[in-house]
């Protein structure tokens, strides 16, 4: 299925997405089932339908396990009923908006920005807006190059990469900081120039610390348009990364004893107290890699380990040290 993207004469509005034709989206959205005789299912009842349903609520729970993230979680439940609709109404011939799906991501790092990336292109995918739905991640130095011509090949390389799925640019406020002069100017020009060229199958996300993507966006006030969609990421509370902590082990088979949850949680708010950017689930990840190895010597130290010994996290196998 191909979404159209229109961009307005001025070049100043958002591009214009047009779901299908309708005679083209017909073939998607047809009767769940269709009844021949009693109770029987015609063979050739469009099952494809019903499996991108599943496909998409399998995305939506996988969204849903990760903890925190409420409003995250709201905003892409919302745009995921808003494209379903959108192609429900073409089908109908009843005015669609426009879908313009560019978005900002705001937050610190290690708040869950790739994470939610990733799972909007499959969502994409899964929904017919997107070929591949994979996501190309960059930042500056992957965009900007070190001569005249250089920056605008570099550029394109990423978004050829990219072309089918979303390519997520992180600290995308670093192409605006050099000013009128820096070769950076020059990767933003590609990047709107190929926001038109590759109309309807590339959704690009620029990512980054809320300030500078508030400065980012203050400067380049034709770009603001064409990112209709915002995102904030806000820090993870001491909770939120205990629970986080918690399911890491979990799913490496690893279990915290009642004192290892004590030694998590002090070192955790500990973390939150010194650390610039605490409320940041990497470093928990980075706190879980360290303790497993930690463990990891400790048991060595001893000629054999029960299957217990092996799963258990002590207390003294958590530390703050190297993070
Ligand atoms: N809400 C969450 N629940 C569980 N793990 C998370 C959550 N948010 C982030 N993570 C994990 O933390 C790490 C950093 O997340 P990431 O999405 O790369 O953050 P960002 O892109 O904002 O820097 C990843 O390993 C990710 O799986
Ligand atoms: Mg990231």
């Amino acid at each position: 299925m191909t979404i159209r993207v229109t961009f307005r004469a001025d070049n100043h509005l958002p591009p214009v997405i047009q779901s299908p034709s309708p005679r083209e989206a017909a073939k998607f959205i047809a009767p769940v089932t269709e009844l021949v005789g009693i109770g029987r299912v015609r063979k050739n009842s469009p099952l494809p339908l019903e499996s991108e349903k599943e496909r998409v609520a399998k995305i939506l729970d996988e969204l849903e396990s990760y903890i925190g993230l409420v409003t995250v979680k709201r905003l892409i439940r919302e745009l995921q009923a808003y494209v379903e609709i959108q192609k429900r109404r073409v089908v109908e011939k009843l005015i669609a908006e426009p879908l313009v799906l560019h978005m900002i991501f705001r937050g610190n790092p290690g708040t869950g920005k790739t994470t939610v990336a990733r799972i909007v292109g499959r969502l994409l995918k899964e929904m017919g807006v997107l070929q591949k739905g994979h996501v190309i991640e960059c930042e500056r130095a992957d965009l900007v190059g070190e001569y005249i011509g250089h920056t605008a090949q570099k550029t394109r390389e990423q978004l050829k990469k990219a072309l089918g799925g979303v390519l997520f640019i992180d600290e995308a406020y670093s192409l605006a900081r050099g000013g009128e002069k820096d070769f950076g100017k020059e990767a933003i020009d590609a990047l709107v120039k190929s926001m038109e060229d590759n109309k309807d199958n590339l959704v690009l996300i620029l990512a980054g610390y809320s300030d500078e993507m508030e400065w980012f966006l203050q400067t380049n006030p034709g770009l603001r348009s064409r990112f209709p969609i915002h995102i904030d990421f806000p820090d993870y509370t001491l909770d939120e990364l205990i629970a986080i902590g918690n399911s890491m082990f979990k799913s490496r088979q690893y279990e915290l004893t009642l004192g290892g949850t004590e030694a998590l949680r002090i070192h955790l708010r500990s973390l939150l107290n010194t650390h610039p950017h605490a409320g940041n689930a990497r470093l928990v990840r980075n706190l879980v890699e360290k303790t497993v190895r930690k463990q990891a010597v400790r048991l060595y130290k001893k000629p054999s380990s029960s299957r217990e010994e092996l799963i258990q996290i002590l207390p003294a196998d958590i530390t703050l040290e190297d993070l």
